[in-house]
């Protein structure tokens, strides 16, 4: 007699063929890492780094198909196949009809923020800010204000489209500055700096019907606007039975234009581009492309890069995958949940974000709580996360005092195809002793603090003379 098949459990949509050994240095090792580093773990040296969550962005396992595609790259300097090949992905995939390509999401923020659209003293709403983002708008002469739902900046509220903007706040802004100094609205997919959290369509429709009202054109970043659109058809009333490939492009038709660093949902290690529906605009920002980048056809990537984006696009985008890759971070975040951890909920997309206010709840917020815990979970794992708090919201540019955000988090980034459940364990497990033995971590002092995006090299010490070693009731089990 058959047994009727288990449906429950899913394996990952993919078997292994490559590996990449890693190590776990011993802990004298890490802590003498994680002080030349000056408690940054961005200045870690990756191969010191046991389980690597820094960051999603550009450390993707690609696929056969994508390899074997980089082989039929056309590099010529002009004409090239593989622009064509990744012109139509785009289209086919987001639906917009031109494309600028960028080597990266911030070569694309540059341009079409920074170079064509702000001007001095204009502002542009967005959900929260992503640090980037916000520099090309302030180097520019711009303002990035925040209109996200008041749900986002709380940690503990379970509402399903956290990443929604708030028209209320929108419309406010437009009324108190002027049609005229708004140059346009920015919103972000599955925003990264309040946790991952989703738009909803029906969120993205108002917000199209309220910038047609004003006149105002809409913008994308569309960097993991995969990942979102899974969250839509899995939350959202009337897109279940919808692929994720439809969905998306419904989402896109609701913007002029988008930004993508095609590092994050299009699983390549380098690439980006300007989507856009608007002749003239696209001639603009190609010719500033051809100034800054790159010329038309390559924009700053190698076709081998091109021909990986125009695979990773379309692959990207498939129920299967996004179904196990939005799965393992979820098995993360309830690994976490149940060690009674304090995280960001819902559990975000692309990654896990302890919430360093309740983790460390009597360290001072200018004592880098975030910083602070990512450094002792090196330190105690050879676990790597990232700081998205104080440190990452920098100096407000006209009084200079550091903005003290509501969110103090640390970021644990799951990066595509590259780990397995074990390694989540293994994380959860640290994380839950690092959370038993709290009171033992220190806070920090910076004694380096570069201009702008001062997160990607500060440097800091710790406030108590040393960081005692944690005293766990039992080092881990698990090896991953
Ligand atoms: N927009 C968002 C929402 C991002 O998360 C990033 C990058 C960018 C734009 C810039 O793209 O790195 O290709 O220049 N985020 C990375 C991260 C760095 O770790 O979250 P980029």
């Amino acid at each position: 007699m058959s047994m009727p098949l288990q449906k429950t459990i899913r394996a990952e949509p993919y078997r292994i063929k490559v590996v990449e050994p890693i190590r776990l240095l011993d802990r004298g090792e890490r802590e003498r890492a994680m002080r030349e580093a000056g408690y940054n773990t961005f200045n870690l040296r990756s191969e010191d780094v046991y389980v690597d969550l820094l960051t999603d962005s550009g450390t993707g396992a690609m696929s056969t198909h994508q390899w074997s595609a980089m082989m039929l790259a056309d590099e010529a300097y002009s004409g090239r196949a593989s622009c064509f090949r990744l012109k139509k992905a785009v289209q086919d995939v987001m639906g917009y009809k031109y494309v600028v390509l960028t080597n990266q999401g911030r070569a694309a923020e540059h341009i079409l923020y920074g170079k064509v659209l702000v001007k001095p003293g204009t502002y542009v709403p967005r959900q929260m800010y992503f640090t980037t983002s916000k520099f090309h708008v302030e180097a520019a002469g711009g303002t990035m204000v925040d209109v996200s739902i008041d749900e986002a900046h709380d940690p503990q509220s379970r509402f399903r489209f956290k990443g929604n903007v708030d028209l209320r706040k929108l419309e406010a802004l437009i009324h108190k500055v002027g049609v005229d100094k708004v140059p346009f609205i920015n919103v972000e997919m599955n925003v990264n700096m309040e946790g991952g959290q989703p738009v909803s369509m029906d969120n993205l429709k108002q917000v199209r019907q309220l910038a047609n009202h004003y006149h105002i054109p809409v913008f994308f970043d569309v960097c993991r606007a995969m990942e979102n659109a899974y969250m839509i058809k899995e939350r959202e009333h009337g897109y279940s039975k919808k692929s994720c490939a439809e969905i998306l492009l419904e989402m896109c038709s609701y913007s002029d234009g988008c930004i993508m660093s095609a590092k994050k949902d299009a699983i390549v290690n380098m690439g980006g581009f300007i989507g856009l529906n608007d002749a003239n605009m696209f001639e603009t920002c190609e010719n500033l492309g051809i100034e800054y980048v790159g010329s038309k056809d390559y924009g700053g990537m190698s076709s081998r890069d091109m021909e990986a984006v125009a695979v990773g696009l379309r692959e990207g985008i498939k129920d299967e995958y996004l179904a196990s890759r939005i799965g393992q971070v979820r098995h993360l975040g309830e690994k976490l949940i149940e060690a009674g951890v304090p995280i960001m909920e819902p559990v975000g997309a692309h990654a896990v974000y302890l919430d360093a206010k309740r983790f460390l709840p009597n360290m001072p917020q200018s004592q880098f709580p975030a910083q602070s815990l990512a450094a002792a979970l090196y330190i105690h794992s050879g676990v790597r996360g990232m700081e998205r708090g104080v440190v990452s919201a920098g100096r407000d540019k006209d009084t200079g005092e550091n903005i003290y955000p509501s969110l103090e988090l640390v970021r644990l980034t799951v990066p595509r195809r590259v780990y397995t459940n074990l390694h989540m364990d293994y994380v959860a497990e640290a994380v839950g002793e690092l959370y038993e033995s709290r009171d033992q971590i220190s806070g920090l002092r910076m004694v380096y603090e570069p201009k702008h995006l001062r997160f990607f090299k500060a440097r800091f010490e710790l406030m108590a003379q040393q960081l005692p070693p944690i005293a766990v009731k039992q080092t881990s089990q698990i090896r991953a």
